[in-house]
């Protein structure tokens, strides 16, 4: 099924949206990107697209950080993605896309005296680990210090940081990465934020352990307290915790909320997927999925049914 880009401020099909290569964003990773779950409930016949606005609010802090300036409100935002999620009609999940960078087609290494664009696609994608629990292994590289980049905003640069987390630990035999902060406590994953269960309490790195403060995060943490009464602790992880805790997942829009069974050839608990983990796992699926009423205010439908 063919796909639909926005591009330079027009719905084209995907394949006609085509940078010229002296774009600045392509050589120095001046851009802001976001990721977005548009899930499909086969049910309902309606795809959800998962708190789009919570995500063009961070991508418009992002933009602020890296003084992008694009002449779109968070309003226009959404509405922008639920046409093109409409004119692209897909009846499964899919990965919506948003790249706000730095577009005018010159070199030189700098954030002012440049315009900015913003574009959209998206494609289907199930699965982004693809296992049902992952191995992991804690990383040689180090999140970035605040100071370098900020690791709370999307900035494409910086996932080249992310990148070479994530390949080491593919090379060496491990699902995905937990890298440290500068100082070496835990940080989070290549491309997800990361909870231990200690003691029935959720634990979680804090905003200032050189996390993303994701949005999966977030649901997670509002799902446990309202669906499971269980409190999360965000503070200081130390890496010996990692070993010991009783139960490990990953959150993020495109990983969703995956069960770690293993962290440096250690089994998590039994390696399996731990009581309090299915749970959660259970109440974030249904909530994004739309098919839980109380949750319904995070879930953008596309389709005008019947309207
Ligand atoms: C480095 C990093 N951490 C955490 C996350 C999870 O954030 P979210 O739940 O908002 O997708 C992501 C994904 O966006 C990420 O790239």
């Amino acid at each position: 099924m063919p796909s639909y880009a926005y591009f330079q401020k027009k719905f084209m099909p995907l394949a006609d949206a085509r940078m010229n290569v002296m774009t600045n964003c392509i050589h120095y990773g001046t851009a802001i990107f976001e990721g977005i779950r548009g899930n499909w409930n086969p049910e309902k016949k309606q795809m959800y697209i998962f708190r789009i606005r919570e995500h063009y609010e961070r991508l418009l802090s992002g933009c602020k950080v890296l003084l992008i300036d694009i002449p779109y409100t968070v309003d226009d935002l959404c509405r922008i993605t639920v046409e093109l999620a409409q004119k692209c009609g897909f009846e499964e999940d899919v990965y919506i896309r948003p790249l706000a960078y730095k577009s005018t087609e010159q070199l030189g290494v700098r954030l002012h005296n440049l315009d900015a664009d913003f574009l959209c696609f998206i494609i289907p994608w199930g699965r982004y680990l693809d296992v049902e629990t992952a191995k992991c292994g804690v990383s040689s590289w180090r999140r970035s210090d605040d100071n370098a980049i900020p690791p709370q905003i999307k900035v494409a640069g910086i996932y080249v940081n992310n990148a070479f987390a994530k390949t080491e630990a593919v090379k060496n035999g491990f699902d995905e990465a937990i890298m440290l902060t500068p100082d070496g406590h835990v940080s989070e994953g290549s491309g997800e934020n990361i909870f231990l269960v200690e003691d029935g309490k959720l634990v979680t790195p804090a905003c200032y352990s050189s996390i993303l403060s994701g949005i999966t995060r977030a649901t997670v943490i509002e799902l446990a307290k309202n669906e499971l009464g269980i409190e999360t602790e965000e503070r200081i992880v130390d890496r010996g915790e990692l070993y010991t805790c009783q139960e490990c997942f990953l959150t993020g829009t495109a990983a969703h909320l995956t069960p770690i069974s293993e962290i440096d050839h250690r089994k998590v608990g039994n390696g399996g997927i731990g009581p309090i983990t299915a749970k959660l796992q259970n109440a974030f699926f249904n909530a994004i999925k739309g098919n839980n009423p109380k949750y319904m205010k995070w879930c953008t439908p596309v389709y005008n049914k019947g309207m």
